[in-house]
C-alpha cells in the first residue's frame, strides 16, 4: 500500500438513512405544484428552467425565504440521495476541499457537511446575494454540523459559476481543489457555453485525480454534458441518481492523472 495515500471517505447506511427525506415530502411538494398549474395560477419561479442569465438572476432575486424552501423542496430531496453517491469513495476523509457550485442558501452545502471534518474546505458559490447572505449568517451562527454533531464552517461566495472562481478576493489556485459539485444548477439554469468557461476552469482548479460531479436537465441534457466535460480532458466514471430512472442525474467526472491510461 502506497504509505503516503490518503484515506478516502466512505458513506454509510447510517448516512443515508439520516440524510434521506421521505418519498412523502416529494410527491405532496409535487402534488401542490400540480394543483397551482391546474388552478391556472403561475407558481412562483416558473419560466425560470433554460432562461437566460438576466431571467434566473432576476428570478431568484426575487424569491423570499419560504417561497424559495417550497421550490427548492423537490432539489433538496434530491441531493440528499445523489450527494451521498456522488462523493462515496472518491473524496478524501481528511483536509478535503470541496465546492458547492450553486449552493443556495446553503441547501446542498449542509450535506456535504456532513461528511465534513474541521479540516475540509467547503465553498459555497451562488449569485443570489440573498441566499448567500443566509448562508453566511448560518455559518457565523454554527448552523452547519457533520455526522457526530461537530460545527462545520463552510465559506460562501457570491458570484456566477460561469465566471473564474474566487474565494477570499484571490482566483482559486490552479489543481487546489479535490471536489467540485453542482445540485439543481448547471442542467436548469446555464447554457451549454457557461457549462464549457465552467468547465475549463474546474479544469484548471480541481487536482488531478480529483473529481467533479455536475447535474445535468433539460437547459443542458447528459449528452451535452458529457460532451462538454470529456472535450476538456474529464474523464466519465460514473452518475448519481436519486432513484433508479431519475431523468436529472449528476454526472461524475475525474480529472486524469499523469498516470492513468488515456
Ligand atoms: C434550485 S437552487 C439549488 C440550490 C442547492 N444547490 C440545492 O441543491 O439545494 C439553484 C441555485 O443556483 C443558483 N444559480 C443559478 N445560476 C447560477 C450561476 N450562474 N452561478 C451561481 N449560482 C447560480 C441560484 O441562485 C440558486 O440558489
Amino acid at each position: 500500500m502506497d504509505p503516503n495515500a490518503r484515506e478516502m471517505l466512505h458513506v454509510t447506511d447510517a448516512d443515508r438513512r439520516a440524510l434521506r427525506l421521505p418519498w412523502s415530502v416529494l410527491l405532496a411538494s409535487k402534488a401542490a405544484e400540480m394543483r397551482t398549474k391546474a388552478s391556472g395560477r403561475r407558481f412562483v419561479g416558473q419560466g425560470m428552467i433554460g432562461a437566460d442569465a438576466a431571467t434566473v438572476a432576476h428570478g431568484f432575486g426575487a424569491f423570499d425565504d419560504d417561497a424559495f424552501a417550497a421550490y427548492n423542496l423537490p432539489q433538496r430531496w434530491v441531493e440528499r440521495r445523489q450527494i451521498p453517491a456522488a462523493i462515496d469513495g472518491r473524496i478524501p476523509a481528511h483536509g478535503a476541499v470541496v465546492l458547492d457550485l450553486g449552493c443556495g442558501p446553503g441547501t446542498s452545502t449542509e450535506v456535504l457537511c456532513h461528511f465534513a471534518d474541521p479540516s475540509w474546505t467547503i465553498i459555497g458559490y451562488d449569485l443570489t446575494e440573498r441566499f448567500v447572505a443566509r448562508a453566511e449568517e448560518r455559518a457565523q451562527a454554527g448552523g452547519f454540523a457533520n455526522r457526530d454533531g461537530t460545527i462545520i464552517r463552510p465559506h460562501f461566495v457570491c458570484q456566477s459559476i460561469a465566471e473564474p472562481l474566487f474565494a477570499r478576493g484571490e482566483r482559486l489556485a490552479d489543481g487546489s481543489v479535490d471536489l467540485a459539485i453542482s445540485g439543481g444548477v448547471v442542467g436548469l439554469y446555464l447554457r451549454a457555453p457557461d457549462v464549457e468557461r465552467l468547465v475549463a476552469e474546474l479544469n484548471r482548479v480541481v487536482r488531478p485525480g480529483g473529481f467533479i460531479a455536475l447535474d445535468a436537465g433539460p437547459a443542458v441534457p447528459v449528452r451535452a454534458l458529457r460532451r462538454i466535460a470529456t472535450g476538456a480532458g474529464f474523464v466519465l466514471t460514473g452518475n448519481a441518481r436519486s432513484f433508479l430512472i431519475e431523468p436529472r442525474p449528476k454526472l461524475v467526472f475525474k480529472r486524469a492523472e499523469a498516470t492513468d491510461c488515456p
